[in-house]
């Protein structure tokens, strides 16, 4: 596995994807390259921006496998023909199982739009939101075999204002997102990452 080959999973717009795509062509994160962006969704606007960069951009019809293990091996098989060592999920709405998950523990990051351990799963700036806190965010981590449950690497806080809707909260946290990803993409692209039991020590 080369770790500099980046596999971005997707299943919508691709905002994030874009802004490591960016990061990579600017120079902020040297050495990187994203090889293949796989979307469990057909036409997303990922794929799109994928295609427009050169990059391989593949869609990959869940209702095709007969199971869940089937489907990500797949997957599995796609990403290993690039020698793929970092797997980014980007707005990728499935759970991974341990078919994909289990060659790729440790080197699989997601990034989630609320501050981890509150409000997993779906939807966390509405959650959040909903909730009434005051502060809320977005958490990169680990992927395990929970929902967004693994190391976190790096958290990024947003003030929650009088006067905002779920939808001004969740573009004050995506702006956060764009920044905070790429950052974090650098850093394990350098091996500056290091997972200790649930805490990850950033050795820049
Ligand atoms: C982001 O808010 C991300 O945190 C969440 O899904 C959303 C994806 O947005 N996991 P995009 O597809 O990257 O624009």
């Amino acid at each position: 596995m080369n770790f500099t080959n980046i596999a971005v999973l997707v299943s919508g717009r691709g905002s994030n994807l874009q802004s490591i795509i960016d990061n990579i062509e600017n120079g902020t994160i040297p050495h990187a390259s994203v090889k293949v962006v796989i979307s469990d969704v057909d036409g997303t606007y990922a794929l799109e921006r994928a295609q427009r960069h050169g990059i391989e951009a593949v869609f990959v019809d869940s209702n095709k496998y007969e199971n869940k293990a089937s489907f990500e091996n797949e997957i599995l098989h796609i990403i290993t023909q690039h020698d793929v060592g970092l797997v980014l999920l980007a707005g990728y709405m499935r759970v991974v199982g341990p078919t994909l998950l289990t060659p790729y523990k440790g080197k699989m990051i997601n990034i989630h739009p609320a501050l981890l351990p509150s409000f997993p799963g779906l939807h966390g700036q509405q959650q959040a939101f909903d909730h009434g806190v005051k502060v809320s965010g977005c958490t990169v981590h680990f992927v395990d075999d929970g929902v967004d449950t693994g190391p976190i690497i790096i958290q990024r806080c947003v003030p929650v204002l009088e006067d905002d809707t779920a939808n001004v909260l969740a573009n004050r946290i995506l702006e956060q997102e764009h920044k905070v990803f790429p950052d974090v993409v650098r850093l394990f692209v350098q091996g500056k990452l290091i997972i200790e039991g649930r805490k990850v020590r950033i050795t820049d």
